[in-house]
């Protein structure tokens, strides 16, 4: 078989695959991770590896030396290293779309080699530019309201990829924002979030930052237009040119809306949305952190670019992630992924990641056009620190489903006492104790034990700064771009979600009572009826 030819096989195919099977059904099913460290007693160094600034212990997987060499062939016969290579060189991997993916331009600097005869990556430095001018007029006062006062409430409008990573990254850098500036976001479309910031921020004092790469999203749009609206019934039409920016692709839209060329910001339709906080989608993360701070973040990313690149595949930490990831779904049949961030100021990362690894992996037709030959995409969902302690870990630890876990855990608190951050560490570290070992306490009947041999994933830093929040982001993108790779399934299209933006236009005007339902389906029609009629209720 010639290399192409592997690259286009279904995995199912793959040699690597097919032995990973066997290996499964004769040495792992019911292997305990208590012998592996047995059998194994170097088993901590042997699986656990630094990038960057961060460093993963992947000992507690039900893996040993024999897994470890069958995923990383599996990863060589997928063409994973070709595919990083086609990345970064802005082949149109984006193959239903033909477009390259280069969040990874966002964050190289100018000498690095990457695609830059792609349109738009010679722009991507200028961008940053005119960012850094923007971000340091506000700072400085340079630039202000309308009536002369700072401005300090930022507001992100925006949702999924054009939200997610700004809300994420400004909660995550708290520490690090910028005396007096403030970040608020509103994405959803039924208006209670902008309703409530009414409520308390002063519009003198306000910017908005709509965000969108489309400049159509039916929510960030009605949002947009309502804030607006609010705007200028306060200070007036011309107080709009000083009181909001955006960022899209799409130049024209901006300027429609009003929005003065100078607080337009560009991005490039190579740029999927749940990868853009790298591109001008952060300038309200920026706008809170400061540039420098956004900069620091993007140096963090390149270092984990560089790792994917240069880092052989059996040490390379986001290949690893990933093969281990495939190893749970596919071979031991795991439905769910738990992402668990120690520190409350992570507390918005597992929603990040489930658009990230949801929207890239949600999909049951390869790049060829066939259908998939096997499971893809996790169901990811998590929660920050004790909170999911207090909630969820139950069925983690007695539960009948297997749900392999990454723990994310910084070593030093950031603004907090270290010694509640202690206190987070111990915590941490317990969990994936008990997951692993569990616990049979004698005599007191089967509902106090505890199974064990759970898995999980450490990936443990210093401090969460800027680099460090980089490198952790760019450690997942690259984590679903690798199994992306493995399933043969284009990771950044998202066809899926337009049919419900479709019929929820088309349903409106229903709701609101203009016209009829011109739908065929009996149960939205019976709700549609008793919804019309609860609202005539409350009218009368
Ligand atoms: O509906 C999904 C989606 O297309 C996401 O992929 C995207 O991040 C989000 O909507 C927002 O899109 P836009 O940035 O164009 O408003």
């Amino acid at each position: 078989m010639t290399k192409s030819e592997l690259t286009d096989a279904y995995p199912t195919d793959l040699p690597a695959w097919q032995a990973l099977e066997e290996h499964y059904r004769d040495d792992m099913r019911s292997s305990r991770l208590r012998d592996l460290f047995v059998n194994n007693r170097d088993r901590f160094n042997r699986f656990s590896l630094e990038a960057g600034d961060l460093f993963l212990d992947y000992s507690k997987n039900l893996i040993n030396n024999k897994t470890h060499k069958l995923l990383v062939r599996l990863a060589n016969e997928a063409g994973v290293p070709q595919a990083i290579g086609s990345m970064f060189a802005g082949d149109p991997i984006n193959v239903t779309e033909q477009r390259p993916v280069l969040h990874v331009a966002l964050r190289a600097e100018i000498s690095d080699e990457i695609a830059h005869d792609v349109p738009g990556v010679e722009d991507v430095w200028n961008t940053l530019e005119r960012m850094t001018a923007f971000v340091n007029s506000i700072h400085s006062g340079e630039r202000r309201g309308i009536t002369g006062r700072r401005l300090k409430q930022i507001i992100n409008i925006g949702i999924g990829g054009s939200d997610l990573g700004a809300v994420m990254a400004s909660r995550a850098l708290k520490h690090y924002w910028q005396p007096g500036m403030n970040f608020y976001s509103v994405s959803n479309v039924d208006g209670t979030q902008l309703a409530d910031l009414m409520e308390c921020i002063d519009p003198e004092e306000t910017l908005f930052v709509v965000c969108s790469k489309t400049f159509t999203t039916q929510e960030t749009m009605t949002n947009a237009k309502a804030a607006r609206e609010w705007l200028s019934g306060t200070l007036g039409e011309s107080a709009v040119s000083n009181h909001f920016a955006a960022v899209s692709t799409d130049q024209e839209a901006m300027d429609h809306f009003g929005i003065n060329p100078d607080c337009r910001f560009e991005f490039w339709d190579w740029i999927g949305g749940r990868f853009s906080i790298w591109s001008s989608v952060g300038l309200s993360l920026a706008l809170v952190v400061g540039m420098d701070r956004f900069q620091e973040m993007l140096t963090g990313a390149r270092r984990i670019d560089r790792h994917l690149r240069t880092a052989p595949l059996d040490s390379n930490m986001p290949v690893l992630l990933a093969m281990i990831g495939i190893w749970y779904n596919n071979f031991f049949g795991a439905e769910t992924h738990a992402i668990l961030p120690y520190d409350n100021r992570l507390d918005r990362f597992p929603a990040f990641l489930q658009q990230l690894q949801m929207e890239s992996s949600g999909k049951g037709v390869r790049k060829d056009g066939q259908p998939v030959a096997c499971k893809t995409g996790a169901i990811v969902w998590g929660e920050a620190g004790s909170n999911g302690q207090h909630a969820f870990y139950q069925l983690l630890h007695q539960g009948t489903r297997f749900i392999p876990v990454d723990f994310i855990l910084p070593t030093k608190s950031s603004g907090a006492i270290q010694e509640q951050h202690d206190m987070a560490i111990a915590n941490c570290l317990a969990q994936g104790e008990a997951l692993m070992d569990g616990f049979m306490p004698e005599g007191t009947g089967r509902h106090r034990a505890l199974p064990g041999n759970r898995p999980s994933n450490l990936v443990i830093f210093d401090r969460l700064t800027p680099a460090v929040l980089g490198q952790l982001i760019a450690l997942y993108e690259h984590k679903v771009f690798v199994e992306g790779v493995i399933w043969g399934i284009n990771s950044f299209d998202q066809f899926g979600v337009e049919l419900g933006k479709r019929l929820a236009n088309q349903l409106l005007p229903a709701v609101i009572g203009d016209e009829r339902y011109g739908g065929d389906n009996p149960s939205t029609q019976a709700v549609l009826e008793s919804v019309i009629a609860a609202k005539q209720r409350s009218e009368t």
